[in-house]
């Protein structure tokens, strides 16, 4: 399983460092796929094994005037391969278009990146009903390759991002079982994950891992989370 860390902009240079030394204990003993997103200023070169360090974002581009925004070159030197594309807080917050998504997508696929891409519906779509938001979440797939080798999907809700709200297990089996036909791609949940729902979501069939906020924050519930999902493949 798939189990990403997304810190957004939390926890400074140094936090992430003790973060990921703590972290990579557990993950070394893991048999699980760990993947963490800090904060741009913590990016550097970790020595770990164990954990795949990501960018939460990058301009696509190599080098230029892109004032305040992050390139190829800067990730290179960090040997950063793995990049998060289409998480609501930059589409809803930051307002990146499906357009420009896409443009990122076909820029780091270009480039061989990891791409952890998010799709998920607002509270009023969800609230109109399944079709409603399958013809939302649809549109979030226009122009992404779905058949990218190194592309993980990660399915979150609008309203359960960092709200400790969800939905049901079966509501997350039933959206996941129609995003599966959509794509083959690993398919993690995100919204709303913690230590005392990970078991039960990650126990859902085509769920395929967990992309965590706020509860990974804590390293020691990021890494039962782990766990879990190392009980459960062991079950599998
Ligand atoms: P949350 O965030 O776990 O705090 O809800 C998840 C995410 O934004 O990826």
């Amino acid at each position: 399983m798939i189990i990403a860390a997304n810190l957004k902009t939390n926890l400074t240079r140094s936090a992430t460092h003790k973060y990921i030394e703590e972290l990579n204990s557990f993950a070394e003993e893991s048999s699980q796929e760990v993947l963490v997103f800090p904060a741009m200023t913590s990016l550097d070169s970790f020595e770990t094994k164990s954990i795949t360090i990501g960018t939460q974002n990058a301009y696509p581009t190599q080098n230029g005037a892109f004032t305040g925004e992050t390139g190829l070159e800067q990730l290179e030197e960090f040997g950063i391969k793995t990049i998060l594309i289409g998480h609501s807080e930059r589409r809803h917050i930051l307002g990146e278009s499906q357009e420009f998504l896409v443009e990122k997508f076909n820029y780091f696929k270009e480039k061989g990146f990891k791409i952890v891409f998010c799709v998920g519906e607002p509270q009023e779509i969800r609230e109109a009903g399944k079709e409603a938001m399958l013809t939302y979440i649809s549109k979030q797939y226009e122009g992404i390759d779905t058949e990218y080798a190194n592309l993980i999907i990660a399915y979150e809700p609008v309203w359960a991002i960092g709200t400790g709200l969800t939905p049901t297990l079966e509501d997350i089996a039933d959206i996941h079982a129609e995003l599966k036909k959509k794509s083959s791609a690993p398919l993690l949940y995100g919204g709303s994950v913690k230590v005392n729902n990970a078991k039960d979501v990650l126990s859902v069939n085509n769920v395929d891992g967990v992309l965590v906020g706020s509860a990974a924050l804590y390293v020691e519930h990021f890494s039962q989370m782990i766990q879990y999902a190392d009980e459960l493949s062991q079950i599998k």
